[in-house]
């Protein structure tokens, strides 16, 4: 799809890879970007850097986990293009002690937000027969099993087949569904695998391999909308070693 005059609309908005795929979109020419998240404050930020890139800005305070909030959004929008993104990570304490209520919480986030978003975006689509373009975060992770984070990186795993199993929605209806997967990114997210403080032992790691900006992955999420090639794919990112970096 060329973005160009199109419209696009992104849940976790307001900060790290959310906020940068608005500023790429922008800076690729969507004439509008839809900025959902739960986080206000930060939409703001993210709004004026949109509109400083020259497309229009609608803040939408959502909170993925309301389905009807979520459906009364995507009725009252019109788009394109839309970007499935809100996620968390399980926190501490780690897995297998990880409250059940954070469980909870993640798989509503991380998975069935994922599922309803895509569903009312196809059904958005099919209604104004729009050709459009959905693309989920999924992570690394999904294809890694990991105890310390074994719901979170089960979640990404779930949106990873759930993406794949929407590939025959290109033939019958034209819509393209494509995840992209995220190695280490340098988000606030990061902070929240140790209850609000990286890990030392995550800082160390980070030390020794390819840490992703925001933007690079943003640049992962344009090519899964421009490449019409693209349907039930993702694009991986890994964190490569660095040679020679310090142990
Ligand atoms: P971030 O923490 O900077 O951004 C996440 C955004 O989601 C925040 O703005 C937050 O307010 C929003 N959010 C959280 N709960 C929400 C809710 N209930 N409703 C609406 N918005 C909500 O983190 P980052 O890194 O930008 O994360 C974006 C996505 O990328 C997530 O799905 C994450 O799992 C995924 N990811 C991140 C990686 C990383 O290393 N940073 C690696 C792989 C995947």
């Amino acid at each position: 799809m060329e973005p160009t005059g199109k419209r696009a609309l992104i849940t976790g908005a307001a900060a790290g890879i959310g906020r940068a795929t608005a500023l790429a979109f922008s800076e690729r020419g969507v004439a509008s970007v839809t900025l959902c998240d739960i986080d206000e404050a930060r939409l703001q930020e993210t709004a004026a850097l949109v509109e400083a890139a020259g497309a229009a800005a609608v803040i939408r305070r959502l909170d993925v986990t309301d389905s009807a909030d979520f459906e009364r959004v995507f009725e009252e929008t019109r788009f394109d293009i839309v970007f499935n993104n809100a996620g968390i990570v399980s926190g501490v304490p780690i897995y297998p002690d990880t409250p059940i209520a954070r469980i909870e919480l993640l798989v509503r986030i991380n998975v069935t937000s994922v599922f309803v978003g895509t569903t009312l975006a196809v059904a958005h689509m099919r209604k104004h027969n729009i050709e459009g373009a959905i693309v989920n975060t999924a992570s690394t992770g999904a294809l890694r099993p990991h105890l310390d984070d074994a719901p979170y990186v089960s979640s990404k795993a779930a949106v990873l087949m759930f993406t794949q199993s929407c590939k025959g929605l290109q033939e019958r209806f034209g819509i393209r569904v494509n995840a992209v997967l995220p190695g280490i990114t340098d988000t606030d997210i990061l902070d929240e695998i140790g209850g609000g403080k990286r890990p030392d032992s995550l800082a160390a790691h980070m030390r020794q391999v390819k840490v992703y900006r925001p933007s690079e992955i943003a640049d992962a999420v344009l090519q899964l909308v421009e490449d019409e090639g693209l349907a039930g794919d993702y694009i991986l990112l890994p964190n490569h070693a660095l040679v020679g970096a310090d142990a």
